[in-house]
């Protein structure tokens, strides 16, 4: 595996590829990587000649009062992990290759921002819509993997590619949990004592969100109540948001039914976790995807 910080490096590296005609897989991340992460590039490095994997902790993802300099970062382990995956490219720039002194542009993709995490979390989807779009140019992949884990990214991430015509096919991957149901994340190390056993209220919600819709509830009010109630149970969980929405525009729905997406968003100490359940509507009923 070679480790490239720079942007001309990189971008070098992308062109030699593809004049031997082999294609570029691309996961994007933040390090503190964990199998949520490593299932991307497990697929990645399965569907693709060259497989890239970028660490970079985007500053202009983060709002002012966010944990930026908290963030978990580990880089040592990271190149390991990533070496017995095989990778063969790992892009690690420092903050000033991407962003230097006289930096000024930005991508906003408009609607489907403002939901759900873009209520609570201003600019952080244009950070995250930039560094994708600048990413993307740097590595110049075929295709590129995100996790549904943050389901509302990933709508974002295709609707710039579709927007701006991007030669990219994005792979959206299943959420990867802890064996008790937890979703993966890096900001789990955040949750410190009694905080860890509590965040499986989020699980266990959209378990109890399942289980209506399996007895014949439609009405998204009534799925959204019992969610609510179940995670006021917990003393330590606070509701950022629980919603119902459409999964393509991510607009409310009033009753459940085609492509719906159940997310939340929860603090837990000081840990805000994400977690969804996408639910298809098929021929022969519903299929649920935890
Ligand atoms: P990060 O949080 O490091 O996540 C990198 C990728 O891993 C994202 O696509 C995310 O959805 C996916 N992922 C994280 N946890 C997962 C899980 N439990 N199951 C499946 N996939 C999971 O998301 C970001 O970084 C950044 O916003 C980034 C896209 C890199 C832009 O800075």
């Amino acid at each position: 595996m070679k480790t490239l910080t720079t942007v001309g490096e990189m971008q070098a590296a992308a062109a030699g590829v593809r004049s031997l005609g082999r294609t570029i897989g691309f996961v994007p991340t933040m390090g503190a990587l964990h199998e949520g992460h490593l299932a991307l590039v497990r697929r990645c490095r399965q569907e693709s000649d060259v497989a890239v994997v970028s660490i970079f902790v985007n500053p202009a993802q983060f709002g002012p009062q966010e944990d930026y300099l908290n963030y978990p970062r580990d880089p040592e382990r990271d190149t390991e992990l990533l070496r017995r995956e095989s990778v063969d490219i790992l892009f690690a720039p420092l903050v000033e290759e991407i962003y230097p002194p006289d930096y000024q542009t930005y991508v906003s993709v408009e609607r489907v921002s403002e939901p759900l995490c873009g209520r609570f979390r201003p600019g952080h989807f244009r950070g995250v819509a930039t560094v994708v779009l600048k990413l993307f140019n740097i590595v110049q992949p075929h295709r590129a993997y995100f996790g549904r884990k943050d389901a509302q990214q990933s709508v974002i991430v295709q609707q710039l590619v579709r927007d701006l015509n991007l030669p990219i096919e994005i792979v959206v991957h299943p959420i990867v949990r802890e064996p008790d149901g937890l979703a993966m994340s890096s900001r789990n190390a955040y949750l410190r004592g009694e905080d860890r056993q509590a965040a499986l209220v989020l699980y266990r919600s959209l378990g109890r969100a399942r289980e209506l819709i399996e007895r014949g509830e439609r009405r998204a009010d009534a799925v959204l109540r019992e969610m609510r109630a179940l995670i006021e149970q917990e003393p330590r969980a606070r509701v950022d948001y629980i919603e119902v929405v459409d999964a393509a525009s991510l607009q409310p729905l009033a009753r459940i039914g085609g492509r719906t997406l159940i997310a939340l968003a929860v603090w837990i100490g000081g840990a805000r976790l994400i977690d969804n359940l996408l639910v298809e509507e098929t021929p022969d009923g519903f299929r649920f995807h935890l």
